[in-house]
């Protein structure tokens, strides 16, 4: 089910500098995304996971290669582009969450829509396809770690943004919540179609992948299309 490539990675490097060390974060990675497929990128710790994912996200920049997002290299793009790049193009969903504490589930959602202008959905609608028509109103310190996540799914998505990017998005839920928090991810995907790239060391997780991105030290070793991708509930992790 290869599409046209909707994310094009070519060769693409990043490098840290810590006091008087270099660390190599991504060491040439090529690999293309097609639009509109659930990917797994799947790595052990350190590998460079989230490094990927912020660069895809425009939240920081390469030292060298292409990142094609779209059409468009975002590597070559000046910062107020790049601005408007990450407010409508795509959305984040993180392992903590990172939802305002003092603003109310529907509040959180709001913002998110409102930056993102004319295209964004209906917070309320975005709210209520993630099962929280109901909570609406709750702060995020009275809900649960998989409603916040699930809350943060909506903000991402009310942007209706091309692309959304979750970095360990299950990380810090139990099995049965991250199980949901998958499902509702994977719905809105099939829903939608919009391209969503979630990375995870889980293994377990990448059974629901239309493609699987292993990762290792920097450098995409294998990429695996999966013809059959479990539904979350089947996971056993
Ligand atoms: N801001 C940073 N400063 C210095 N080194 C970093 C920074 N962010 C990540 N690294 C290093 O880059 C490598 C890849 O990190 P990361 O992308 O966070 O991996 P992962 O998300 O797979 O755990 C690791 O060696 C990590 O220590
Ligand atoms: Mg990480």
């Amino acid at each position: 089910m290869s599409g046209t490539p909707l994310i094009s990675l070519k060769d693409v490097i990043k490098h840290y500098v810590l006091g008087s060390e270099q660390i190599t974060a991504l060491d040439g990675v090529t690999v293309d995304i097609p639009a509109g497929e659930f990917v797994v990128v799947l790595g052990p710790s350190g590998s460079g996971k989230t490094t990927l994912l912020n660069l895809l996200g425009g939240l920081e920049a390469a030292a060298a290669g292409t990142i094609c997002v779209d059409g468009e290299d975002i590597t070559r793009l000046s910062e107020a582009a790049l601005t408007q790049y990450r407010r409508h193009k795509v959305g984040f969903v993180f392992q903590f969450f990172n939802l305002l504490p003092t603003l109310t589930a529907l509040e959180n959602v709001d913002m998110a829509a409102e930056m993102a202008g004319a295209h964004a959905h209906d917070p309320r609608d975005m709210l209520a396809r993630v099962g929280l028509g109901e909570r609406m109103s709750h702060y995020p310190g009275q809900l649960s770690g998989g409603q916040q996540q699930r809350v943060a799914v909506a903000r991402a998505l009310a942007k209706n943004p091309t692309l959304v990017l979750a970095d360990e998005p299950t990380g810090s839920l139990d099995k049965e919540t991250g199980i949901e928090v998958l499902q509702v991810m994977r719905d809105l995907n099939r829903q939608t179609g919009q391209t969503f790239v979630v990375v995870t060391h889980n293994s377990a997780i990448s059974t629901i992948a239309d493609r699987v991105v292993r990762i290792s030290g920097g450098k995409v070793y294998m990429v695996v299309e999966n013809p059959e991708p479990f539904e979350p509930s089947e996971v056993d992790w």
